[in-house]
């Protein structure tokens, strides 16, 4: 038998209510794409397209489900990657989220995917058992109050042999880079995400969860 991962010291800093994070990205959910294209210098178009490529399937997709969505970029990307009828499940707990991924799904043009929106907690997935040939979950893990009972309903959705991808946001281990990072973080972010979207807290969140957000190294030894 498999024993579930023990909680990591890292993993118990201080989070904001599962409510306020659904509120606060539902205020930041029309301005979500073209804030990330400016914060992160459009370098999240080829991190998305990185962890997209890296859980394609060499054969025959059934199912994908991308947990935390946010406006269904992965999904999309994914999408594009994997021709074919399969099923596509975007989960997120923000409906503004998912209202903005609806409306690009319909300007895609997919062919062959029926897109499903789950309204839901990624820490329970309204999915039955190995379901799932791929579940990716990008910039969300961070966010959940427990990461472990996010990995944990993945692998159960997941059907045997699927694959998991999570792309996160992490802190360089350089040091010159890391003090770079660190200004970034705490001075320069907080102004831009407050220029454009006037939601200085979201963009405080963003900077702490990022630094505060435990090692690749521990997420690993969890998943
Ligand atoms: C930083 S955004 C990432 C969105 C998207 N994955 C992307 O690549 O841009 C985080 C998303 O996670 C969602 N989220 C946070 N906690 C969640 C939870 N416990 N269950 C479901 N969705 C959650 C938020 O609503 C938000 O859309």
């Amino acid at each position: 038998m498999i024993k579930p991962p023990k909680e990591t010291k890292t993993m118990t800093y201080q989070k904001q209510a599962p409510e306020s994070i659904k509120e606060m990205f539902g205020t930041i959910a029309k301005n979500y794409d073209r804030t990330n294209a400016i914060l992160s210098f459009k370098m999240h178009k080829h991190w998305n397209m990185e962890l997209a490529k890296a859980v394609a399937h060499k054969q025959e997709v059934h199912a994908f489900l991308d947990l935390c969505c946010g406006t269904g970029e992965i999904a999309f990307n994914y999408a594009k990657l994997n021709k074919g009828a399969f099923e596509l499940y975007l989960l997120d707990f923000t409906p503004e989220m998912l209202d903005i991924a609806k409306s690009k799904a319909k300007k895609l043009h997919l062919d062959g995917q029926r897109i499903h929106y789950i309204q839901s907690d990624a820490q329970k997935v309204p999915l039955p058992d190995e379901v799932i040939d791929c579940v990716t979950i990008s910039y969300g893990i961070r966010n959940v109050s427990n990461p472990s009972l996010c990995i944990r309903e993945a692998f159960r959705v997941l059907r045997p042999g699927g694959l998991m991808g999570i792309l996160e946001l992490t802190r360089p281990k350089n040091p010159f880079l890391k003090f770079g990072h660190t200004v970034y973080l705490k001075t320069i972010l907080p102004i831009l995400g407050k220029l454009m979207t006037s939601n200085t807290k979201a963009y405080h969140y963003l900077s702490q969860s990022i630094q505060s957000f435990q090692t690749p190294e521990n997420l690993t030894k969890l998943m």
